[in-house]
């Protein structure tokens, strides 16, 4: 065996430097051995614990490695080792307090792989990590997959997370995911040692959560018109009479499935139903909870805001709750008391973020209510909402978590604080004592473009794989202890499908996870690149969608004078970008970008292709230059 491991390591088939694992999220620590475990058919695993979640985490790496195809027989033993290979599973007797609950160590060695943990929840992370070591072949779920060995470097891992929050919030509103499709996007998430799924469940376009008292909420909230084109841009209204047939939600039973899915994955779903705004959809089935109790629908993605910047906005259609209406309250209280029976999560999340308060500030009802309350202005009126849903949720058991616009007014006792409109709101929360989850549209939102608009569903922003890296929940002066941790956003807005939701959130969500994951010394944007290329071989290999935006060339212009530049650059090194600007197609050995360069006036476009080793790689991109003008700040 050594001597096959030597032969290979001579001819570079694998990598042996200690730095050189490919682990996402990188681990604490991770010591290389020169020994090598070959999982075959003869490997059985040992799992030495009573425990029905650690017996159930193993029993799920075995229908993994199953379900790979490839022939492997698992015995599945409780009995001491009495094979030649063997995983080992246990739990420590005297816990080490490093470990914590989620973390682990992890020995390979010639004959036994060991997986130790103080907690079922470090040995199913255990278990991602072993996997990740594993040949990509093993993520080929096909029939006719892969049938080969699994060879497995020799190592020593101790690990363990920085956070306790590791989440990603996937807005179900916007696009209907199915049941089954949340559930792959949970098997996705926690290969790289996610444990939160926030789930966005209510929005202007869809109400997607069985409520049993409040039938309408689905029957009509989870329906719309169907349209198709740019969201928020040119899909047109509802047409009078025109029957709602997009949509979907989940039954209680679906919900409580996947919950149990979830748990079963480690992974907590943090419920969001968002108040007083975004609520076109709980509007569109009980009007009389609105100032205007005007009838309305859901809305099919049509624009029925205007977006001023700095924050500032108007709603053309009514979509804020009446926040001086006993009833709307009555309503919550409803609605709290079934999502709280659902979900063991200890928080949900009440959004409250971007809330109109134009039809509260027109509305006589809504003035003479603040005036006897002695409210003051709608920003007191906000958080005079948050505080009563604050009550409603603690009297079911839970805490309660918002968006950063729940701080505006006075933040209720209790609250936690998401900080999206940058650190600040997180900061400030912190400050006061309240726990925070950072997620800011800086670095966390991974519905914004990832690679060239010319390349991407066209959305206001950008977020690059490099910026998301960059992320660093804790700032300074804020003390670490009110940071619970963070997440990456996936709005839903322009993600009409499943796959694409995956090449929307990976790689970015590697960054995310490693940021949450990994202790902040082991940052290293190099060795993380090296290690998502690694992974994108793993995605090919389970054909999931992802993106390799990363390949394609930065494109700046701006004007020089009278003439207008460009300017190419690349997040990935080692590789060399080839352009045209004569309308060709930019071949290697053509013009090679060295320097920034004149884009001529006339009708001709940018064409780029970056190459690797004299291999094309990435995305060609074309750009016109009347849409490289439009660019110009
Ligand atoms: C948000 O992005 N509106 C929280």
């Amino acid at each position: 065996m050594q001597k096959l491991f030597l032969l290979l390591a001579f001819l570079g088939i694998f990598q042996t430097s200690e730095a050189q694992n490919n682990i996402i999220p990188a681990p604490v620590s991770y010591e290389y051995s020169d020994a090598m475990f070959m999982l075959d058919n003869q490997t059985s695993i040992d799992v030495r614990s009573e425990n029905p979640e650690v017996r159930r985490y193993a029993e799920l790496f075995q229908a993994f490695l199953a379900g790979s195809g490839n022939k492997v027989e698992m015995r599945f033993v409780a009995t001491p080792d009495r094979m030649n290979k063997v995983i080992r599973v246990e739990l420590n007797k005297t816990p080490d307090s490093e470990l914590g609950n989620e973390g682990y160590t992890l020995e390979v060695n010639e004959e036994l792989i060991s997986l130790k943990a103080n907690a079922p929840a470090g040995i199913f992370n255990a278990f991602q990590t072993l996997r990740q070591l594993l040949p990509r072949e093993f993520e080929v779920t096909d029939e006719d997959g892969y049938a080969g060995l699994g060879m497995i470097m020799g190592c020593k891992i101790k690990d363990y997370p920085r956070f306790g929050w590791r989440g990603l919030m996937l807005d179900v509103s916007r696009h209907f995911f199915t049941a089954d499709e949340v559930k792959a996007y949970i098997d996705k998430m926690v290969l790289y040692k996610y444990n939160v799924l926030h789930w966005h469940l209510t929005d202007d376009e869809g109400w997607r959560l069985e409520i049993k008292s409040m039938p309408k909420l689905t029957e009509v909230g989870a329906w719309r018109v169907e349209r198709f084109g740019r969201f928020g841009e040119t899909r047109p209204f509802p047409k009078e009479g025109e029957k709602a047939t997009y949509g979907g939600f989940y039954t209680q039973e679906q919900v409580k499935d996947i919950v149990k899915y979830a748990a079963e994955r480690n992974v907590r779903i943090v419920p969001e139903i968002d108040l007083p705004g975004h609520s076109m959809a709980l509007l569109a089935a009980y009007p009389e909870l609105s100032t205007k109790k005007e009838p309305h629908f859901v809305n099919p993605g049509s624009k029925f805001a205007e977006w001023y910047g700095n924050g500032t906005f108007e709603m053309l259609i009514e979509n804020t709750v009446n926040p001086a209406d006993e009833k709307v309250y009555e309503a919550i209280d409803k609605i709290m008391t079934e999502v709280a029976a659902l979900f063991p999560e200890e928080y949900i999340h009440m959004g409250g973020d971007e809330s109109y308060h134009g039809y509260w500030e027109r509305d006589a009802n809504v003035q003479k209510f603040m005036k006897k309350n002695k409210i003051a202005d709608t920003h007191e009126l906000q958080s005079y909402f948050v505080k009563r849903v604050e009550k409603i949720v603690n009297s079911k058991g839970k805490k309660l978590i918002g968006w950063d616009e729940i701080l505006e007014g006075g933040l209720a006792e209790g609250a936690a604080v998401m900080s999206w409109r940058g650190m600040k709101g997180g900061i400030e929360a912190a400050k006061m004592g309240h726990n925070v989850v950072m997620t800011p549209t800086t670095f966390a939102y991974i519905d914004y473009m990832q690679g060239d608009q010319s390349v991407e569903n066209k959305i206001y922003a950008e977020l690059s794989l490099k910026k998301s890296y960059e992320f660093e929940p804790v700032p300074d002066g804020v003390d670490p202890k009110f940071i619970l941790g963070g997440q990456a956003n996936l709005w839903t807005e322009v993600i009409p499908n499943l796959p694409f939701a995956f090449y929307m959130s990976y790689p970015r969500a590697f960054a995310t996870a490693e940021v949450l994951w990994s202790q902040k010394d082991k940052k290293d944007w190099n060795s993380f690149l090296n290690r998502t290329e690694v992974h994108f071989g793993r995605f090919d290999a389970a054909k999931t969608n992802i993106s390799k935006a990363i390949y394609d060339p930065i494109v700046k212009v701006y004007k020089e004078g009278d003439k207008l530049m460009c300017e190419l650059n690349s997040d990935m090194p080692n590789t060399d970008i080839y352009f045209t600007i004569d309308n060709t197609y930019p071949v290697q050995y053509g013009r090679k970008y060295l320097a920034p360069f004149e884009i001529p006036e006339g009708d001709l476009s940018l064409r780029t292709q970056s190459f690797r080793n004299g291999h094309p790689i990435g995305r060609s991109l074309q750009i016109h230059r009347t849409d490289l003008l439009k660019r110009v700040k």
